[in-house]
């Protein structure tokens, strides 16, 4: 069974696509079948993987046409694959997102580092409780902060507010910085993994990548182990 990541905020311009289309690639650079599945209406995900010069080796699937079906299209894909990354539209009120998180292993929350996008990130908090409460108890999911300037202490103010708001939300200890070079991979076709020329902040977003899918797949296993033991 493949193990499948949302990635979904219902706030725009967070990164979900950015973050989908690199955890996928890193995934593949590690040796695994990676299916990046495209559940946004917009279709930046394939858009982007199909524009470049390089052939992207991850399948890449268009599955938002089958809509609030869209979670019954990923369960098919289950045995073909080892990861399947799942680009979520940026909008609550689009039933793919609840389609979506109740097959899903894990929900990657990307949120930039700034209060109000912490607020603004609390229905889809809410959201992932209640999928996890009455539909699918095996939904994991953690924050993790995007666009990050390395001048700030933002982290430790976010990390405050999670504490105060009595918000019971993970947040991952990988970050991800603001970097032009996710921009222009982005304009190229390419990936982070993929290009193959040099780009400013390139090595160091590599890392970073990497950094995240280890992280990931640690807090993930974790979550797992409890889980058995829990019954
Ligand atoms: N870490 C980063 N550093 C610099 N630019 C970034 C970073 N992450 C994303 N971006 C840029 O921010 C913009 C929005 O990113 P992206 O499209 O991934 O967000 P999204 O959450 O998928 O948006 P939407 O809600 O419209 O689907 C893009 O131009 C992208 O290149
Ligand atoms: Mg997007």
């Amino acid at each position: 069974m493949a193990f499948k990541i949302a990635v979904s905020n219902q706030k725009g311009g967070t990164g979900k696509t950015t973050l989908a289309v690199n955890i996928s690639a890193a995934f593949e650079a590690g040796g695994n079948t990676v299916a990046l599945i495209d559940g946004d209406p917009q279709g930046t995900a394939v858009r982007w993987v199909t524009s470049g010069s390089i052939p992207l080796p991850m399948t890449v699937l268009s599955l938002a046409p089958a809509g609030k079906g869209i979670g019954a299209e990923i369960k098919k894909q289950d045995s073909n694959f080892d990861v399947i990354v799942i680009d979520c539209p940026g909008n609550l009120e689009d039933p793919r997102i609840a389609s979506v998180l109740e097959v899903a292993d894990f929900c990657l929350v990307p949120l930039s580092p700034s209060p109000a996008d912490l607020f603004s990130t609390v229905a889809m908090i809410r959201m992932i409780e209640s999928i996890r409460s009455f539909r699918n108890p095996r939904l994991s999911s953690a924050l993790m902060l995007n666009s990050v300037n390395g001048k700030t202490r933002m982290r430790e103010e976010i990390l405050k507010i999670l504490t105060a708001e009595e918000i019971g939300e993970h947040l991952l200890n990988s970050q991800i910085g603001q970097r032009e070079v996710y921009r222009q991979t982005f304009a190229l076709g390419t990936t982070i993994h993929h290009h193959n020329r040099y780009l400013k902040g390139l090595k160091e977003a590599r890392a970073e990548i990497e950094n995240l899918v280890a992280e990931m797949a640690q807090y993930i296993h974790s979550k797992r182990g409890n889980g058995e033991q829990n019954g």
